[in-house]
């Protein structure tokens, strides 16, 4: 499937967030000198920036085997018991939303990751008794939007922490280009900087907007995404010059219309919107902040004057 072939396999193919590329650089290195597994890595940030991207490729340079699981997915104590018993010396278990498991399944993790032993009561009542069971070594990554989701005692058992941030546009701009050429797309440097332009600092986003620019590019022009094909392209898609979609324009008009530009709380404007207040902070926010529209202040969030301008509304200081 696309998807899967557009994933960098290995970190030199990996391109952008090159702080926690470094880092993850000479952890592996380290580890793979001295014959461990890796320590414990919690990716941490905006969604889709890469994170599973990055457990795959953590897997595939360490030389081991990836089982991917979730939060959510992960019901019972038992469901991860059965994973973590059935995981191949120094593999990697990837949980994506981590934040999302429960109290009674996150107590199961502590030994794991720290001791890699599974502790099992056996039998009810006076006469149960616990058994520890020894695991395999294996490397947790867990996978979350921001740290701060984390309980401590789960967040300090984490060896490694890697805060990934939105991508910048030259970043962006390589990517899609990169894509193109796996996917046999014909592209101009300039189409694929008014894609990423347009892309919210998000290669899953840049991705997407980049394979429906090429259907209109297809049907309806020559085939080559030039500048001006890209830019008909994504007006058509309405996808407006900042990459601001429906969701971003209704949070912004009632941070200026409804609240006179805030500050104004968090719950408020959620309750104003009808998003989800996660939502809006760790989807919609993180752009907004990136791109200078809104403030966060101790009082609430604030709309700024480029904000404004944005939509032709006069801004009084
Ligand atoms: N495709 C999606 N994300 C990517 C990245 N960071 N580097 C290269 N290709 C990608």
């Amino acid at each position: 499937d696309g998807e899967i072939s557009l994933r960098p396999k290995w970190l030199h193919e990996y391109i952008g967030q090159d702080k926690a590329k470094e880092k993850l650089n000479i952890f592996i290195q380290a580890a793979k000198g001295r014959n461990e597994s890796l320590d414990h890595v919690l990716l941490y940030g905006p969604p889709g920036l890469g994170k599973t991207t990055l457990a795959n490729i953590i897997a595939n340079e360490m030389g081991v085997n990836l089982r991917v699981t979730s939060g959510p997915a992960i019901e019972r104590p038992g469901d991860l018991a059965s994973i973590l018993t059935n995981l191949g010396e120094d593999d990697v278990l990837f949980i994506d939303e981590i934040h999302r498991i429960n109290r009674t399944v996150e107590e199961i993790l502590y030994p794991a990751m720290e001791d890699f032993a599974l502790d099992i009561i056996i039998g009810k009542g006076p006469s149960a008794r616990s058994v520890r069971l020894d695991l395999s070594r294996f490397t947790l990554i867990g996978a979350t939007t921001r740290a701060g989701l984390l309980t401590s005692p789960l967040r300090d058992r984490f060896g490694v922490m890697l805060n990934l941030e939105l991508y910048d546009i030259h970043s962006l701009k390589d990517i899609i280009i990169r894509s193109s050429s796996i996917l046999k797309i014909k592209i101009e440097e300039e189409g694929a900087l008014e894609i990423a332009r347009r892309s919210r600092g998000t290669p899953r986003i840049a991705n997407r907007l980049l394979k429906r620019v090429r259907d209109y590019a297809q049907v309806i022009e020559d085939g080559i995404i030039t500048w001006e094909v890209a830019k008909k392209g994504l007006e058509i898609l309405e996808v407006d010059e900042l990459g601001l979609d429906a969701v971003d324009r209704k949070l912004l008009i009632a941070l200026i219309q409804n609240f006179g530009g805030g500050p104004v709380g968090i719950d408020t404007l959620s309750a104003a919107t009808g998003e989800e207040r996660a939502t809006i902070e760790d989807v919609y926010e993180p752009y907004l902040l990136q791109i200078g529209f809104i403030n966060r202040t101790p009082r609430g969030r604030m709309a700024t004057k480029k904000s404004y301008e944005h939509f032709n509304i006069p801004f009084n200081e």
